[in-house]
């Protein structure tokens, strides 16, 4: 299963995300972590993508597409990824599912975490990061214990350098411009989760779970996403709660291959993931 958190900048995408992943043994694949990690290490594609980040515009699509097809090739994903900071735009999201639709582990959703633009800034201009571990604090939301030291490896806090305020600027309009267009594109494909995140970290995590464990609540997955076998016109609605067990009983003979089954209500249905 692979889950797609989509947002502005600040919004939180990073912080849940990697919450998200050690609660449901999930990979986190961020974007921006892994280009700053190349600028970092100075490689090429470090070199070649330091000014766009630096500044807060975006990086050329084929770079940042090669890369994360490269990352979702790998065969360490079986128990599936969050994807942070890509689709960022309309072209990114439909080379993603052109990607997708030609494997076999093609279900994912999107969360949206949407929150008003005063919070974003607020967020951005008060975050600060570990030099050494890249943990994420916030001046004021959560400060580090010690002065401008990660709590968990002493090493010094930093502002990445596309949080300045002029940039932050220029990365809200880009995100309006560009990504605001690709949660059009995921509500009309019935994937999207909206959930409101303009509230403290742990009712915005308490919410992600509880949507994606469908505890009371639904997602309806395309009809693409569901087996030949099951799938009825247009899209159902499902509850996302893994069944060990087809409808009758025995170990699944295709879980090996990737599929899965879901649970609504008392009727199973068979989901590529
Ligand atoms: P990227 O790193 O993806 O930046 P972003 O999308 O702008 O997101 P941020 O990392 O700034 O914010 P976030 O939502 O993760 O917030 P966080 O959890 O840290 O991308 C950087 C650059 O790389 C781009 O500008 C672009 O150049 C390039 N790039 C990346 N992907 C690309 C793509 N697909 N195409 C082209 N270019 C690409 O939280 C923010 C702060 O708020 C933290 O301090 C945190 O502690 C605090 N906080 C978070 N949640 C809460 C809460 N609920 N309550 C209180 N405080 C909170």
């Amino acid at each position: 299963m692979m889950i797609i958190l989509m947002g502005a900048p600040g919004v939180g995408k990073g912080t849940q995300a990697k919450v998200l992943c050690a609660k449901l043994k999930l990979r986190h694949i961020s974007t921006g972590e892994s280009l700053r990690q190349a600028i970092k290490e100075n490689t090429s594609l470090g070199s070649q993508v330091r000014q766009y980040v630096e500044s807060g515009r975006l990086v050329p699509d084929q770079l940042i597409t090669r890369m994360v097809i490269e990352r979702l090739s790998r065969n360490d994903l079986k128990s599936g990824c969050i994807l942070d900071g890509f689709p960022r735009n309309t072209q990114q999201a439909r080379d993603l599912d052109k990607f997708l639709s030609a494997k076999i582990t093609s279900a994912y959703m999107v969360i949206y975490l949407d929150a008003s633009e005063k919070t974003l800034i607020q967020r951005l201009s008060g975050r600060r990061l570990c030099k050494k571990c890249q943990a994420v604090f916030h001046l004021v939301n959560m400060p580090p214990k010690k002065d401008m030291r990660c709590d968990f490896c002493g090493a010094e806090l930093y502002q990445r350098p596309d949080d300045k305020e002029e940039t932050i600027k220029n990365r809200l309009r880009i995100y309006q411009e560009q990504t605001a267009p690709v949660i059009d594109y995921y509500a009309k494909q019935n994937r999207l989760l909206h959930i409101d995140a303009n509230r403290e970290l742990k009712p915005v995590l308490k919410e992600c779970l509880k949507l994606l464990k469908g505890r009371g609540n639904h997602i309806r997955l395309p009809k693409s996403d569901l087996s030949p076998a099951r799938a009825g016109s247009g899209s159902r609605k499902i509850c996302l709660k893994f069944c060990p067990l087809p409808p009758n009983g025995g170990v699944p003979p295709t879980a090996a291959k990737g599929i899965f089954f879901l649970k609504e209500r008392d009727d199973f249905y068979k989901v590529r993931l």
